[in-house]
């Protein structure tokens, strides 16, 4: 196999636990093969017998981060960003639904690639995506993931109560677990794992017992991923009531379906009670926090310290187009924002700080999605997912006095999760290999 080793010179910063951020000044991160395989103070790694042969890339002054997680988003939605001033279900009936219908053939040919190179250009290295209901925007999505060389969980929309395809009802149900079991044979572990399946039942709104059960049967026999909504809007909430009117709350449907396990990730998660936030610990199901969704839509305010304590692993989703953006910086923001929106009524709720938001769309994402032993820090061995800041991009004046070597590691990161965006991306990387480079980068 040929090697391949290449080191990066800039300011490097992690946070391997909640609320540990760690920076290193001038710091070198060598990447051998897909690996990180040194990191530390670049005068010394260039000293050492690790540097021999390493080709040094050009960046200039530049933060270098672990690669961003988004855990929830929507591939067909992302054309309709920003649309739509209403709650959650009349959104997803005027808004969503009738774009998603749309979402096939070449259509869905020429949105996807470009979907994922937004991803990329926006630094984030790993996405957990929806795509529409149909097979072929599935394929289309897997094809346009493998070629983007991101780190991508895909899953066909399920649903059968209600849905916007054209399929006659009494075969919907049959037809999406084929179509799902199918595109789970196809892709799941597809390119040494880059790109897997996850089974995804809508929300319990629309769909039923049967269609949420076999779901969660499929994923259990294919080891694959489960993604699905829960407890976002409160009128959803009413709706899954009076349709499954036996079950203790929300929650208890999807216990009782078997959704709930340990490589499911359940979206917003935001009007849940002790019990249902107990029953999801103690299922070891993850969840994905949408602040920018939940503002946008005026879902609510997620209790984000509730969950922590009771365990939950918790990564970010941009969850567009309920999120307006795919940034994830812009993510961590809203994250912040709406826990100190809790603490303005309630003094006892402890503010989220920036290096925890960072976490959460770091570490946190990947253990949310069962990955931390291969990313989300800068350690050596990990799988090299990186993004690079241009961070005088992010600066309000180029005076080159301010330059990095001014910033401490939270100056740094402020300025990202309050100014970042894809104009200050300089490179992502996944396994070492270079999935967007900004044009103004020196060639290398
Ligand atoms: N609940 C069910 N479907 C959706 C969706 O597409 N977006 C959001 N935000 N919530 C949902
Ligand atoms: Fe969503």
């Amino acid at each position: 196999m040929e090697r391949h080793l290449f080191g990066i010179r800039g300011f490097a910063i992690d946070t391997p636990e909640f609320g540990a951020l760690r920076g290193r000044r001038d710091a070198a991160i060598v990447v051998e093969n897909g690996r990180i395989v040194a990191v530390g103070n670049f005068a010394e790694v260039r000293r050492s017998p690790r540097a021999a042969g390493v080709r040094w890339l050009e960046h200039g002054n530049v933060a270098i981060f672990p690669g961003l997680i988004d855990c929830h988003t929507h591939l067909p939605q992302y054309a309709v960003v920003a649309r739509g001033q209403s709650g959650l279900l009349p959104w997803l009936r005027e808004n969503i639904f009738p774009v998603e219908r749309e979402f096939t053939g070449p259509k869905a040919r020429v949105e996807a690639p470009q979907f994922f190179q937004q991803l990329a250009r926006h630094g984030t290295t790993t996405a957990m995506v929806y795509a529409a209901i149909y097979e072929d925007s599935c394929n289309v999505g897997f094809e346009a993931a493998r070629d983007s060389g991101l780190r991508i969980i895909l899953g066909k929309m399920m649903m059968d109560l209600g849905s916007y395809g054209q399929l006659q009802p009494k075969k919907i149900l049959s037809v999406s677990l084929l179509e799902s079991e199918r595109l789970c044979r196809r892709w799941h572990g597809a390119d040494e794992g880059r790109l897997e399946y996850a089974f995804s039942p809508r929300f319990a709104v629309t769909c039923s017992e049967k269609l949420m059960r076999s779901a969660a049967e499929l994923a259990g026999q294919c080891g694959a991923y489960l993604q699905t909504h829960l407890a976002e809007n409160r009128e959803e909430i009413e709706k899954v009531h009076n349709l499954y009117m036996p079950a203790r709350d929300y929650t208890d449907v999807y216990e009782k379906a078997g959704l709930l396990t340990p490589k499911t990730v359940l979206g917003h998660c935001i009007h849940l009670s002790d019990r249902e936030i107990n029953a999801i610990a103690a299922s070891k199901s993850a969840i994905a926090h949408c602040p920018t969704s939940n503002l946008f839509l005026g879902s609510g305010l997620m209790k984000l310290d509730r969950c922590r304590a009771a365990g939950i692993a918790i990564g970010l989703g941009s969850d567009v187009a309920a999120g307006p953006e795919l940034n994830m910086w812009q993510v961590m923001r809203a994250a912040v924002d709406v826990q100190t929106a809790r603490t303005f009524h309630d003094p006892t709720v402890p503010a989220l700080r920036l290096s925890e938001a960072f976490y959460l769309a770091t570490t946190g994402g990947a253990e949310a999605l069962g990955k931390r032993a291969a990313i989300g820090t800068l350690d050596v061995g990990k799988e090299a997912d990186l993004t690079l800041v241009n961070v005088d991009a992010l600066l309000p004046y180029s005076d080159p006095r301010e330059h990095l070597t001014g910033l401490s590691k939270e100056d740094v990161l402020a300025l990202c999760v309050y100014r970042g965006g894809p104009h200050a991306t300089a490179e992502t990387f996944v396994r070492g290999r270079s999935v967007y480079r900004a044009a103004s980068q020196p060639k290398t």
